[in-house]
């Protein structure tokens, strides 16, 4: 069986064209654009070392205001730089690109890319070893918006001088900061604006077959039983992926895309897949996608990772797992991006998370097209109309 496959892969790779940002990590995709790159390594107060990648434009020589592109679930920094390869360092700053990260750089904008602990850049700890130690893979969400975040914020504003910084988070990365702004109050202060694109918070009306893992309580038992890691970038998984989807076979690779995000053939670049499903999955905990059952179970309480009873007591002090409680939020920089055929954000939840805030938006932008899927917010054909100039119109007015 695996030696077939072997042997099948082997005769597609000698057929399928490899696209060269295949084998580029984040830093050589910037560099191959004519952009230069930095790493910055932030410890978190538990350990982990997240690496961050700055994006320099040797065409602009002041630096301008720090964003902060935060990927989504099992991704990484590349989400917001892969795209679409033609889009090089020396396009006229006013024209508008599909790489939402070197769109920004061109503008002027001070862009970090930061990772979360567990994926493919972030695979770092000042004493476990995630290869040996599966206690390091004792991670959730909640671990992204308590520690990763603050972490990188504190950072960033730090290395920048500056009393705020802007965010734009995809997925996970809004669900984090929306977490974070509602435990600690001081950063509601320092994040303007943050837009919100694919706005994960309430998950009990997806559609995306996850549900089915959280449904399955046998397999929400074996998960937590294994732990360790999810879905990893490794070399093995990732040949595999790429000769695949390179291949007539890219169907699978489609259809495995668009059933996790919502169906929509017309806005993906299918000759693209390989570049995609060779940067994603990026890995992350057994646990954190738990944490995803959980909450798909909790209906409309968004809620801490549930350890059961005395697992709660112990942690938490208390039985049940507490609430994060975004009626606190107190940000009004908030714009929300969302599309109607997100399987992962259905409208209805994203109405919850609307009456759960507050606090007046900047914006509610929802993608007129019907097919608009939670992918489609990096990968669509059109993100450059539909997105892209959204995020730096609202950043433009209030960065
Ligand atoms: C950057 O600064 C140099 C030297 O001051 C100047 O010659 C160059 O035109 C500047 N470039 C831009 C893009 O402003
Ligand atoms: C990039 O390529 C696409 C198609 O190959 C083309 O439509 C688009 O105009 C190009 N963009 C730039 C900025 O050259
Ligand atoms: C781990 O972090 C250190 C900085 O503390 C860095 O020098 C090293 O390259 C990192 N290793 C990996 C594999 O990222
Ligand atoms: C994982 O974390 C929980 C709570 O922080 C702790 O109770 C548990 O012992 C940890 N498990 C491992 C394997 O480190
Ligand atoms: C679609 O993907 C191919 C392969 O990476 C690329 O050459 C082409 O420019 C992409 N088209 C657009 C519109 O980005």
């Amino acid at each position: 069986m695996v030696s077939t496959i072997v042997l099948v892969c082997t005769l597609c790779s000698l057929v399928a064209a490899r696209d060269p940002d295949e084998s580029r990590d984040s830093i050589e995709l910037l560099r191959s654009r004519g952009f230069d790159a930095e790493v910055h390594y932030v410890k978190t107060h538990d350990g982990y070392i997240l690496a961050i990648h700055r994006i320099l434009n040797p065409l602009v020589n002041a630096t301008g205001k720090p964003v902060i592109l935060q990927h989504g679930l099992i991704s990484s920094s590349s989400q917001f730089i892969i795209n679409s390869p033609n889009e090089s360092v020396d396009l006229p700053a006013e024209v508008m690109g599909p790489n939402i990260g070197l769109t920004l750089s061109r503008l002027g904008y001070d862009v970090w890319l930061p990772n979360v602990r567990g994926n493919t850049y972030s695979r770092n700890h000042t004493t476990l070893n995630p290869d040996k130690d599966t206690s390091f893979w004792n991670f959730t969400w909640d671990d992204h918006a308590l520690s990763d975040l603050p972490a990188v914020v504190d950072f960033i504003r730090e290395k920048t001088d500056s009393q705020t910084v802007a965010y734009v988070g995809h997925s996970q990365g809004v669900l984090t900061m929306l977490c974070l702004l509602s435990t600690r109050k001081e950063y509601n202060q320092v994040i303007k604006p943050f837009i919100a694109m694919a706005p994960v918070a309430v998950l009990k009306s997806m559609k995306s077959p996850i549900k089915y893992l959280a449904r399955n309580t046998f397999l929400v038992e074996y998960f937590k039983w294994k732990g360790g890691q999810f879905l990893p970038s490794d070399r093995y998984m990732r040949r595999l992926a790429e000769q695949v989807c390179d291949s007539r076979y890219m169907f699978v690779c489609s259809n495995l895309m668009f059933l996790l995000s919502g169906f929509d053939g017309a806005q993906l670049n299918n000759t693209r897949l390989g570049v995609y499903f060779s940067h994603l999955p990026a890995g992350t905990s057994a646990l954190n996608i738990i944490h995803y059952a959980q909450q798909y179970h909790a209906q409309n309480r968004v809620q801490m990772y549930d350890f059961g009873r005395m697992g709660n007591i112990r942690k938490y002090g208390q039985e049940s797992p507490p609430e994060y409680h975004f009626e606190r939020i107190t940000n009004r920089y908030i714009a929300l991006l969302s599309g109607l055929n997100d399987w992962l954000v259905n409208p209805t939840d994203l109405n919850k998370l609307r009456m759960k805030l507050r606090v007046p938006l900047l914006m509610d932008y929802v993608v007129e097209n019907p097919e608009w899927n939670h992918q489609d917010f990096l990968f669509a054909r059109d993100v450059t109309d539909q997105i892209n100039s959204r995020i730096v119109e609202v950043l433009d007015r209030y960065a």
